[in-house]
Protein backbone atom coordinates (compact mmCIF):
# COMPACT_ATOMS: atom_id res chain seq x y z
CA UNK A 1 0.00 0.00 0.00
CA UNK A 2 0.98 3.68 -0.23
CA UNK A 3 0.12 6.91 1.52
CA UNK A 4 1.82 9.77 -0.48
CA UNK A 5 2.57 12.79 1.86
CA UNK A 6 0.93 16.02 0.73
CA UNK A 7 3.99 18.12 2.58
CA UNK A 8 5.75 18.17 -1.05
CA UNK A 9 3.05 18.97 -3.11
CA UNK A 10 2.00 22.74 -4.37
CA UNK A 11 0.08 23.73 -1.38
CA UNK A 12 -1.26 26.86 -3.89
CA UNK A 13 -3.58 24.13 -5.42
CA UNK A 14 -4.29 21.73 -2.59
CA UNK A 15 -7.86 21.08 -4.40
CA UNK A 16 -5.89 19.60 -7.67
CA UNK A 17 -3.65 17.78 -5.42
CA UNK A 18 -6.29 16.28 -3.32
CA UNK A 19 -8.09 15.26 -6.21
CA UNK A 20 -5.21 13.78 -8.71
CA UNK A 21 -4.69 11.88 -5.34
CA UNK A 22 -8.31 10.97 -5.00
CA UNK A 23 -8.11 9.68 -8.76
CA UNK A 24 -4.40 7.51 -7.85
CA UNK A 25 -4.15 4.30 -6.62
CA UNK A 26 -3.16 5.41 -2.99
CA UNK A 27 -4.56 3.90 -0.59
CA UNK A 28 -4.33 6.86 2.18
CA UNK A 29 -3.32 10.75 2.08
CA UNK A 30 -0.63 10.83 4.82
CA UNK A 31 -0.82 14.17 6.27
CA UNK A 32 2.09 15.97 8.05
CA UNK A 33 1.05 17.98 11.18
CA UNK A 34 4.61 19.67 12.90
CA UNK A 35 4.36 22.17 15.97
CA UNK A 36 7.80 23.82 16.30
CA UNK A 37 9.21 21.90 19.14
CA UNK A 38 9.06 17.93 18.34
CA UNK A 39 10.83 18.35 14.99
CA UNK A 40 12.32 22.22 13.94
CA UNK A 41 9.28 22.39 11.67
CA UNK A 42 5.80 23.87 11.74
CA UNK A 43 3.39 23.03 8.78
CA UNK A 44 -0.43 22.52 8.66
CA UNK A 45 -3.39 22.21 11.24
CA UNK A 46 -6.45 21.39 12.15
CA UNK A 47 -8.20 24.28 9.76
CA UNK A 48 -6.65 22.91 6.68
CA UNK A 49 -7.33 18.84 7.21
CA UNK A 50 -10.92 19.90 7.91
CA UNK A 51 -11.41 21.01 4.12
CA UNK A 52 -9.09 18.43 2.87
CA UNK A 53 -11.49 15.50 4.78
CA UNK A 54 -14.35 17.51 3.07
CA UNK A 55 -13.27 16.11 -0.65
CA UNK A 56 -10.51 13.24 -0.13
CA UNK A 57 -12.11 10.26 -1.00
CA UNK A 58 -9.05 8.38 0.67
CA UNK A 59 -8.47 8.05 4.15
CA UNK A 60 -7.01 10.98 5.70
CA UNK A 61 -3.80 9.75 7.29
CA UNK A 62 -2.73 11.64 10.08
CA UNK A 63 0.51 12.00 11.66
CA UNK A 64 1.46 13.90 14.43
CA UNK A 65 4.73 15.36 15.14
CA UNK A 66 3.77 17.45 17.93
CA UNK A 67 4.44 17.23 21.86
CA UNK A 68 1.35 16.47 24.00
CA UNK A 69 -1.21 15.15 21.51
CA UNK A 70 -3.28 14.15 23.78
CA UNK A 71 -4.16 17.90 23.90
CA UNK A 72 -5.36 17.78 20.26
CA UNK A 73 -6.82 14.50 19.37
CA UNK A 74 -10.53 15.21 19.61
CA UNK A 75 -9.91 18.75 17.37
CA UNK A 76 -8.14 16.32 14.89
CA UNK A 77 -10.76 13.26 15.04
CA UNK A 78 -13.45 15.98 14.53
CA UNK A 79 -11.20 17.74 11.67
CA UNK A 80 -11.72 14.16 9.80
CA UNK A 81 -8.44 11.88 10.74
CA UNK A 82 -9.22 8.18 10.07
CA UNK A 83 -6.16 7.49 11.33
CA UNK A 84 -4.34 9.14 13.86
CA UNK A 85 -0.37 8.31 14.34
CA UNK A 86 1.54 9.66 17.60
CA UNK A 87 5.16 9.63 18.47
CA UNK A 88 6.68 7.24 20.89
CA UNK A 89 8.52 9.96 22.21
CA UNK A 90 5.99 12.58 22.33
CA UNK A 91 3.91 10.93 24.96
CA UNK A 92 4.35 10.54 28.55
CA UNK A 93 1.17 7.97 28.62
CA UNK A 94 1.55 6.60 25.14
CA UNK A 95 -0.78 4.00 25.97
CA UNK A 96 -3.60 6.29 27.51
CA UNK A 97 -3.81 8.56 24.59
CA UNK A 98 -3.71 5.08 22.08
CA UNK A 99 -6.77 4.49 23.58
CA UNK A 100 -7.79 8.23 23.61
CA UNK A 101 -7.98 7.84 19.87
CA UNK A 102 -9.65 4.51 19.48
CA UNK A 103 -12.51 5.79 22.13
CA UNK A 104 -13.40 8.30 18.89
CA UNK A 105 -13.83 5.03 16.97
CA UNK A 106 -10.80 6.00 14.39
CA UNK A 107 -7.53 4.04 13.85
CA UNK A 108 -4.47 4.34 16.44
CA UNK A 109 -0.92 4.66 15.17
CA UNK A 110 2.19 4.87 16.81
CA UNK A 111 5.77 5.94 15.17
CA UNK A 112 9.49 5.58 16.58
CA UNK A 113 12.31 8.16 15.41
CA UNK A 114 15.14 6.71 13.55
CA UNK A 115 16.99 6.49 16.98
CA UNK A 116 14.40 4.63 19.26
CA UNK A 117 14.68 1.26 19.53
CA UNK A 118 11.67 -0.91 18.61
CA UNK A 119 11.34 -3.14 21.28
CA UNK A 120 10.07 0.04 22.76
CA UNK A 121 7.04 -1.00 21.70
CA UNK A 122 6.10 -4.52 23.07
CA UNK A 123 3.32 -3.49 25.43
CA UNK A 124 1.86 -1.18 22.89
CA UNK A 125 1.53 -3.30 19.79
CA UNK A 126 -1.96 -5.12 20.82
CA UNK A 127 -3.74 -1.61 20.79
CA UNK A 128 -2.30 -0.11 17.73
CA UNK A 129 -3.54 -0.32 13.81
CA UNK A 130 -0.04 0.81 12.95
CA UNK A 131 3.07 1.18 13.72
CA UNK A 132 5.07 4.14 11.27
CA UNK A 133 8.70 3.74 11.80
CA UNK A 134 10.54 6.87 10.78
CA UNK A 135 13.07 6.25 8.13
CA UNK A 136 15.05 10.07 8.24
CA UNK A 137 15.04 12.26 11.85
CA UNK A 138 10.99 13.76 11.15
CA UNK A 139 10.37 17.37 10.05
CA UNK A 140 11.33 17.76 6.82
CA UNK A 141 10.45 15.67 3.20
CA UNK A 142 12.90 15.26 0.56
CA UNK A 143 15.40 14.00 3.41
CA UNK A 144 17.79 10.73 2.79
CA UNK A 145 16.33 7.57 3.98
CA UNK A 146 18.43 6.19 6.76
CA UNK A 147 19.63 2.48 5.79
CA UNK A 148 19.38 0.88 9.42
CA UNK A 149 15.65 1.10 8.92
CA UNK A 150 15.63 -2.04 7.04
CA UNK A 151 16.75 -4.03 9.75
CA UNK A 152 13.74 -2.10 12.12
CA UNK A 153 11.45 -2.53 9.87
CA UNK A 154 12.60 -7.01 10.03
CA UNK A 155 12.62 -7.08 13.69
CA UNK A 156 8.86 -5.57 14.12
CA UNK A 157 7.81 -8.24 11.11
CA UNK A 158 9.46 -10.89 13.22
CA UNK A 159 7.64 -9.48 16.61
CA UNK A 160 4.84 -9.18 14.51
CA UNK A 161 4.36 -12.92 14.03
CA UNK A 162 5.92 -13.58 17.28
CA UNK A 163 3.53 -11.98 19.31
CA UNK A 164 0.60 -13.19 16.65
CA UNK A 165 -0.52 -10.18 16.02
CA UNK A 166 -1.83 -7.67 13.08
CA UNK A 167 -0.59 -4.46 13.21
CA UNK A 168 0.09 -2.96 9.86
CA UNK A 169 4.03 -1.58 9.26
CA UNK A 170 4.31 1.69 7.77
CA UNK A 171 7.65 3.40 7.17
CA UNK A 172 7.95 7.39 6.13
CA UNK A 173 11.09 9.61 4.88
CA UNK A 174 13.23 9.22 2.11
CA UNK A 175 11.15 6.68 -0.11
CA UNK A 176 11.45 5.97 -3.46
CA UNK A 177 11.84 3.66 -6.19
CA UNK A 178 15.12 2.43 -5.06
CA UNK A 179 14.08 0.99 -1.68
CA UNK A 180 10.37 0.47 -1.84
CA UNK A 181 10.82 -2.92 -3.11
CA UNK A 182 13.34 -4.06 -0.34
CA UNK A 183 11.08 -2.84 2.65
CA UNK A 184 7.81 -4.73 1.32
CA UNK A 185 10.62 -7.42 1.09
CA UNK A 186 11.62 -6.87 4.54
CA UNK A 187 7.83 -6.39 5.78
CA UNK A 188 6.37 -2.98 5.35
CA UNK A 189 3.31 -3.08 4.52
CA UNK A 190 2.09 0.65 3.36
CA UNK A 191 5.25 2.97 2.20
CA UNK A 192 4.88 6.78 2.84
CA UNK A 193 6.12 9.15 0.17
CA UNK A 194 6.73 12.80 -0.65
CA UNK A 195 9.21 14.17 -2.65
CA UNK A 196 9.72 10.71 -4.81
CA UNK A 197 5.84 11.06 -5.78
CA UNK A 198 5.42 15.29 -6.26
CA UNK A 199 8.95 15.70 -7.66
CA UNK A 200 8.20 13.16 -10.48
CA UNK A 201 7.01 14.38 -13.72
CA UNK A 202 3.79 12.12 -13.31
CA UNK A 203 3.02 11.58 -9.72
CA UNK A 204 0.02 9.38 -10.81
CA UNK A 205 2.39 6.79 -12.64
CA UNK A 206 5.01 7.67 -9.65
CA UNK A 207 2.16 5.97 -7.01
CA UNK A 208 1.42 3.17 -9.14
CA UNK A 209 5.35 2.10 -9.67
CA UNK A 210 5.79 2.35 -6.22
CA UNK A 211 2.94 0.13 -4.98
CA UNK A 212 3.97 -2.55 -7.76
CA UNK A 213 7.34 -2.86 -6.38
CA UNK A 214 4.81 -5.20 -3.18
CA UNK A 215 3.82 -7.48 -6.59
CA UNK A 216 6.64 -8.09 -8.05
CA UNK A 217 7.73 -9.90 -4.92
CA UNK A 218 7.33 -13.79 -4.41
CA UNK A 219 4.78 -14.40 -1.54
CA UNK A 220 6.38 -13.65 1.69
C1 LIG B 1 8.88 13.82 7.61
C2 LIG B 1 7.45 13.45 7.36
C3 LIG B 1 7.27 12.67 6.14
C4 LIG B 1 7.68 13.36 4.91
C5 LIG B 1 8.18 12.31 3.97
O1 LIG B 1 9.03 14.34 8.86
O2 LIG B 1 6.91 12.69 8.42
O3 LIG B 1 5.95 12.17 6.01
O4 LIG B 1 6.65 14.08 4.28
O5 LIG B 1 8.66 12.94 2.89
P1 LIG B 1 9.67 12.31 1.86
O6 LIG B 1 8.97 11.13 1.24
O7 LIG B 1 9.89 13.42 0.95
O8 LIG B 1 10.90 11.89 2.63
ZN1 LIG C 1 4.91 11.63 7.98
Amino acid sequence: MISPSILSCNFLRLEEEINMLNSSEADFIHIDVMDGLFVPNITIGIPVIKQISQIAKKPLDVHLMIVQPERYIKDFYEAGANIITIHYEACTHLHRTIQQIKSFGIKAGVSINPHTPVSLLKYILNDVYLVLVMSVNPGFGGQSFIDFSYEKVKELDILRKQLNLSFLIEVDGGVDLNNAKELYACGADILVAGYTVFSSQNPLETISLIKRQRYSLPNK
